[in-house]
């Protein structure tokens, strides 16, 4: 891989003493999207959430293994989380807005780093909510709840909000199963335009979806990583069984 931004060696993951990731071993490619898919339970979201440590706030759980970025592992006890939360943003399934104006949702983060000069905010917001392909359904009502847009728009609020602290990394969750086939579109169309920008890593249950959009695919079983290609080796011509099993629809 040319230019990997993130680097996962052998990454084991326990819940208690349930093991859920399995000796992974993958780089991910700076300013792609990577697609992570499998059936439901193999540690899609497990892996996706280790990458910025959401998993560290789960009392029972222990990692070995290492993830690089920059340089640095991510695990080892200097990491400041909150600063690679900036750097690695997230967006999860379910729209979650906060239940302030869609203006105070994009510039949480911004407020939190401890920026108050509104020429800053309003720039900031401006520009992820353009990013976020959202800006002409809202500009004229920044000021009201986000909580009184439709999923669809939620969710890319959500991806606006994610943006404004200009992350380098944006991990999705699913971001799309909870919306109508309009609204996914508009955001597949917002993820193909932010990819010159962003890395992106998407988990998801559509294979469509994954097939239109990313340039690589992880195909997770059991928590062990089956084939990793890229995404058109893996729905052409994929090298394992279960790999085929699963894109055909033989189980999952
Ligand atoms: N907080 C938790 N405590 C204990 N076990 C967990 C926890 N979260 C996940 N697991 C277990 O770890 C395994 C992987 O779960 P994970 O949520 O990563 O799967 P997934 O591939 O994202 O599935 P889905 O497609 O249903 O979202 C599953 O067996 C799950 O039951
Ligand atoms: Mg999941």
């Amino acid at each position: 891989m040319e230019n990997p931004i993130l680097t996962v060696s052998e990454l084991n993951l326990y819940y208690g003493k349930k093991h859920a990731l399995f000796d992974i071993s993958m780089e991910f490619e700076e300013k792609k999207i990577t697609a992570l898919i499998g059936p439901s339970g193999s540690g899609k979201s497990t892996l996706l959430r280790s990458i910025n440590r959401m998993q560290d706030l789960i009392p029972s759980v222990t990692i070995t293994g290492s993830i690089m970025y920059k340089g640095k592992n991510i695990y080892s006890p200097n990491t400041d989380t909150i600063d690679l939360r900036k750097e690695i943003g997230m967006v999860f399934q379910q729209p979650n807005p906060f239940p302030f104006s869609i203006y105070e949702n994009v510039v949480y983060g911004l407020r939190l780093k401890g920026e108050k000069d509104k020429a800053v905010l309003d720039a900031a917001v401006e520009k992820s909510l353009k990013d976020a392909a959202i800006w002409e359904e809202t500009k004229d009502k920044l000021h009201q709840s986000a909580l009184g847009l439709s999923g669809g728009q939620q969710q890319r609020v959500c991806i606006a909000r994610a943006l404004a602290v200009n992350p380098d990394i944006i991990l999705l969750d699913e971001p799309t199963s909870a919306l109508d086939p309009i609204s996914s579109g508009k955001i597949e169309q917002t993820l193909l335009e932010l990819k010159d920008r962003y890395t992106i890593i998407i988990v998801t249950h559509n294979l469509a979806q994954a097939s239109r959009i990313s340039d690589r695919t992880a195909f997770f079983m059991d928590g062990k990583l089956v084939e990793y290609e890229k995404t058109k080796s893996i729905f052409l011509n994929p090298k394992e069984q279960d790999t085929e099993d699963y894109i055909t629809g033989k189980f999952g």
